[in-house]
């Protein structure tokens, strides 16, 4: 059905005016009395074995949606009435900033996979955390990660400043935060990635998250698939060093290998991250390299090209305490949460663990 309608109406349309498109109903959906109960009855069943707990988080599940997909923060009960256990908004700014011109985003249908280039377009970090400040958060709220970034005018060696800025503002409405230096669509921005520069930016964003709240706001970063082997290394024993909580691994990548998109088409699109298919096998590569590093020591989110319960789970076995995708999203509509949740219960039944938390890291090496 999701197909049909994918290959008659969104394929045909700019990629970016599909997105809003279906946002948009999303949100009108979530906004009727009643439908969306109705909606995620039938989208989100809840099979409570897949209850988790990680970064001291109860979640519903296991699975959640990438960073990206709600900028600034606009849709979350919506998303969370399709089945996602938690949602990542963001990446939002300092400040407000409208992107990259279009056309920004661009989809590869033969390679189940998408580039982009928006460039953290969003509201800005104030306009966000008054949103989110209106929220009524219950036992029953979907749990909500807030993902930073630098503004784009600001300068490389003012970074911090703009990071500290964004936390301020956001971490008292952030059930975890993350700093993302790993978007390839901000100039210099993958530069924060060195552990030089990264230690200090994390240092002080955790003093000003302990700041702005009363509690204990768990703290990620987000890298790129991109990085050497010696540089996750690296992230992974600073993150140990700062007690971190987390690290999100992956973004998209720069990388173009593998496609079965015409050389000529890609090099039409020009610049962009690569999401989707085509980064399952780096992204597990990177969380196994985590894992091996951190031993459990850190929570894991594993997202890249993460399309079936099959894939999650292996990225569970790898060592990720949590899952998430975007892309496959995309293609696979609405009814994708239902069928992710329903192939990780047979998963978690037919592995003998009782919990998924029990089945994390448990692939042999
Ligand atoms: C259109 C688009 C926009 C994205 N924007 C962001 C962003 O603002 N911040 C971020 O950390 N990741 C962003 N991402 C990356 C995703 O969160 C995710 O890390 C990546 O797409 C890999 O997962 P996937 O293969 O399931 O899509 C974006 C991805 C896409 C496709």
């Amino acid at each position: 059905m999701y197909k049909l309608l994918f290959n008659l109406v969104f394929k045909k349309m700019d990629p970016e005016k599909a997105h809003h498109l279906g946002f948009f109903w999303i949100r009108l959906a979530a906004s009727v009395p009643g439908l969306k109960q109705l909606v995620r009855l039938v989208l989100a069943p809840q099979d409570r074995a897949l209850r988790t707990t990680a970064l001291g988080l109860d979640l519903p599940g296991p699975f959640g949606l990438g960073a990206g997909f709600d900028k600034n923060g606009v849709g979350i009960d919506g998303l969370s009435m399709l089945g996602f256990d938690f949602v990542e908004i963001g990446t939002i700014t300092g400040e407000p900033q409208p992107g990259n011109p279009t056309p920004r985003l661009f989809r590869l249908v033969e390679d189940r996979a998408l580039i982009n280039r928006m460039g953290f377009n969003n509201q800005g970090s104030e306009r966000v955390a008054a949103r989110l400040a209106t929220r009524v958060r219950t036992s029953s709220t979907p749990v909500v990660g807030v993902n930073i970034g630098k503004t784009k005018l600001v300068d490389e060696a003012d970074a911090t400043a703009d990071y500290v800025k964004s936390t301020e503002r956001l971490a008292a409405h952030a059930d975890y935060l993350v700093v993302n230096v790993s978007s390839p669509n901000t100039p210099g921005l993958r530069n924060l990635q060195a552990v030089s520069t990264l230690g200090p930016l994390l240092w002080d964003v955790r003093q000003a998250a302990d700041k702005a709240t009363s509690h204990h706001v768990p703290l990620l970063v987000k890298i790129a698939p991109d990085l050497a082997d010696e540089d996750i290394d690296e992230i992974a024993d600073m993150a140990l060093h700062l007690g971190l909580d987390g690290i999100i691994a992956t973004n998209t990548t720069i990388g173009r290998e593998g496609l079965k998109e015409s050389a000529a088409r890609i090099e039409e699109i020009g610049m962009g991250g690569l999401s989707g298919a085509p980064l399952k096998e780096r992204s597990l590569e990177v969380l196994q390299r985590l894992r091996a590093r951190t031993e459990g020591r850190l929570t894991l989110i594993a997202v890249g090209g993460i399309e079936t319960a099959d894939d999650a789970w292996e990225r569970i076995l790898a060592g990720a305490d949590l899952v998430q995708g975007y892309s496959a999203f995309i293609y696979e509509g609405p009814f994708w949460m239902r069928r992710m949740h329903k192939g990780l219960s047979a998963r978690l039944r037919a592995s003998g663990f009782r919990s998924i938390a029990e089945a994390v890291g448990t692939a042999k090496a």
